[in-house]
């Protein structure tokens, strides 16, 4: 299998007064990645920031790999601002979209990787079409909209489905992912891991962030 074990802390939960300091202080503590969950108060019941934040933050985090999760409405309408915002994985829902295809091809033309991210409700065949044009799929494992809430265990199979089929592929989870639940995410096949407030909140970072990469590559091998 070519994939790697990937943890990308979602900073949601941390304190975004402090939005450099607490995502150079995740990079320092080994995360592979930043996942940065951006709201519009319309396809998700809640807000959070755009791309100038994000560019804010690149303009002080310079190398580090950022991943965009649009909870938005229409993520066609983001894709130029994120790109020159320095995103690198432009991850958005299929929900609301009505040419996936077309939408995947403008965030290839901008220069990100595209993610395609499904609900809880949605269903893994409605995703299967789009499978050859995506980088990463995101298997939501919580409702999206707030960080803290349960994982919920009864999305492994889209999962496992996932990992079957696709060896190759990026399969991330995201949603309530914690030591507490990152064997049952890594024995289905998932590879990239959010974190919220599992990684934010502990007290040794690096600890919760090794541990859970050592998890996820010990079922890839
Ligand atoms: C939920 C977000 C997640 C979430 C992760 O809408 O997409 O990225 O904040 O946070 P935890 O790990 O706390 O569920
Ligand atoms: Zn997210």
């Amino acid at each position: 299998m070519s994939v790697k074990a990937k943890i990308g802390p979602s900073i949601l939960n941390a304190d975004l007064a402090n939005l450099a300091a607490e995502s150079q202080k995740l990079l320092d503590n080994g995360a592979d990645y930043l996942h940065l969950d951006v709201m519009d108060g319309n396809f998700v019941p809640n807000l959070t920031f755009g791309h100038h934040m994000v560019k804010s933050l690149r303009n002080k985090i310079k190398t580090a790999f950022f991943e965009t999760h649009m909870m938005v409405q229409n993520p066609e309408q983001w894709i130029s601002p994120m790109a020159d915002a320095g995103v690198n994985l432009y991850t958005f829902h299929i929900e609301p979209v009505a040419d996936v295809c077309k939408v995947s091809r403008l965030v290839q033309e901008a220069g990100m990787k595209v993610g395609l991210a499904i609900k809880p409700g949605t269903k893994v065949e409605d995703l299967e079409k789009y499978i050859s044009i995506a980088d990463v799929v995101l298997v939501m494992t919580v409702e999206p909209g707030f960080g803290g809430q349960s994982f919920m265990a009864d999305m492994m199979p889209k999962v496992e489905w996932l990992r079957q089929n696709y060896p190759n592929l990026d399969i991330e989870v995201d949603g309530g992912v914690g030591p507490k639940t990152i064997a049952c995410c890594a024995k289905s096949g998932a590879n990239m891991i959010v974190s919220g407030t599992a990684v934010v909140g502990a007290t040794d970072q690096r600890q919760v962030i090794r541990e859970m990469r050592d998890v996820v590559q010990s079922y890839l091998k």
